[in-house]
């Protein structure tokens, strides 16, 4: 038995984190939800390092960084509970570091996906969510300030996300986020009920 492999992916402020709430409860006792930076005791520290401004990183050490806590999640928790037959939900996953290091920051997509393979041992999700918001809306929107939330920046990882989704349709569903969330939720769960019912390996 395998399970399935969810992933959701945008922009800062897209609203990931509520929709992956709100899947998960509706997916009930079935799946398991785990954060990006983060998800393992070592994960979480690492999450600490790359939120704090104050620690100065070079873009291939935060790279590193984020791969090492997707390595330490991927064998601790992720392949565990996709074994059982669960669905893992993760509020990102390695789309982000494509997006955010391998564009964004420039490092470029192949050297960003080489480190990934190396971490993640391969895996990929089964369906990625991308939850679609435009930056300007996305600034609008209050919280707290970090080093990925430069206006600059948003609009290249919107770029970037747009660019991964062309290169792998299948993979991926497009969701405009620029809606209320109970809206946004419906859309989510029906791909994620779309993607459970389909054969093996015929997530799209
Ligand atoms: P979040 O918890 O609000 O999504 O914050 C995580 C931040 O880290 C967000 O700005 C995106 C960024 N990030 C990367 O740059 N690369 C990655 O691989 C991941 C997982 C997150």
């Amino acid at each position: 038995m395998t399970g399935l492999f969810v992933t959701l992916e945008g922009i800062d402020r897209s609203g990931k984190t509520t929709q992956t709430a709100l899947l998960l409860d509706a997916l009930g006792d079935d799946a398991v939800g785990v954060r990006e930076p983060g998800g393992t005791p070592a994960g979480e520290r690492v999450r600490d390092l790359l939120k704090d401004p104050a620690v100065k990183l070079s873009p291939e050490g935060e790279a590193l960084l984020f791969a090492a806590a997707r390595a330490q999640l991927v064998r601790d928790v992720i392949r565990p509970a996709l074994a059982e037959g669960r669905v893992v939900v993760s509020d990102r996953y390695l789309d982000s570091s494509l997006a955010y290091q391998g564009s964004a920051r420039g490092l470029g997509v192949e050297a960003i996906e080489a480190v990934n393979t190396f971490a993640t041992g391969g895996l990929q999700p089964d369906l990625t969510l991308l939850l679609d918001l435009d930056p300007a809306v996305a600034a609008s929107r209050a919280g707290e300030e970090d080093r990925f939330e430069q206006a600059g920046l948003q609009r290249k990882v919107h770029a970037a996300y747009g660019e991964l989704v062309a290169a792998d349709s299948r993979r991926w569903r497009r969701i405009d986020a620029d809606r209320d969330p109970a809206e946004v939720h419906h859309d989510v769960l029906a791909a994620v009920r779309a993607a459970r019912e389909a054969p093996a390996g015929a997530a799209g």
